[in-house]
């Protein structure tokens, strides 16, 4: 019994804080599954960068998720334009994919 509820305890703490925010660590894995074949994360860094804004970043995100065939829900897509902003990114983006994480990204 007692393992029972130990266990249901470190399944909640896996759970994101807010369920509508994304999760930027199966962003990550995602990423690191399906993307990193042809770039390394130097692409998200080069100068001039294609994507400008958050709704940028997830444009190619969904672009790429099409043609590399990954069959990504919106959700998913979500989740790595989540990671993909934070890790190099940094843009405003919007509160309900990125809760109160947004008041800590600087522009
Ligand atoms: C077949 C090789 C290849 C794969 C696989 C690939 N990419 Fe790319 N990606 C590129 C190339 C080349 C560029 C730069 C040229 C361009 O933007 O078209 C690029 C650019 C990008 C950019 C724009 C970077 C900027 O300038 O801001 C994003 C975002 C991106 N890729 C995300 C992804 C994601 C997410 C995946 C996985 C679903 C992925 N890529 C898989 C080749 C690839």
């Amino acid at each position: 019994m007692r393992i029972t509820v130990l266990t249901v305890l470190a399944f909640l703490a896996t759970l994101p804080l807010s369920s509508v925010a994304a999760d930027a660590v199966r962003g990550r894995t995602l990423y690191e599954a399906r993307c990193n074949l042809c770039h390394s994360s130097s692409v998200h860094s080069r100068n001039p960068r294609t994507a400008q804004d958050f709704d940028g970043i997830r444009i190619q995100v969904r672009r790429w998720a099409v043609e590399t065939g990954t069959g990504w829900s919106p959700g998913e897509i979500d989740d790595v334009s989540v990671y993909l902003n934070r890790q190099y990114y940094r843009f405003r983006c919007p509160a309900a994919l990125c809760g109160n994480e947004q008041a800590s990204i600087a522009r």
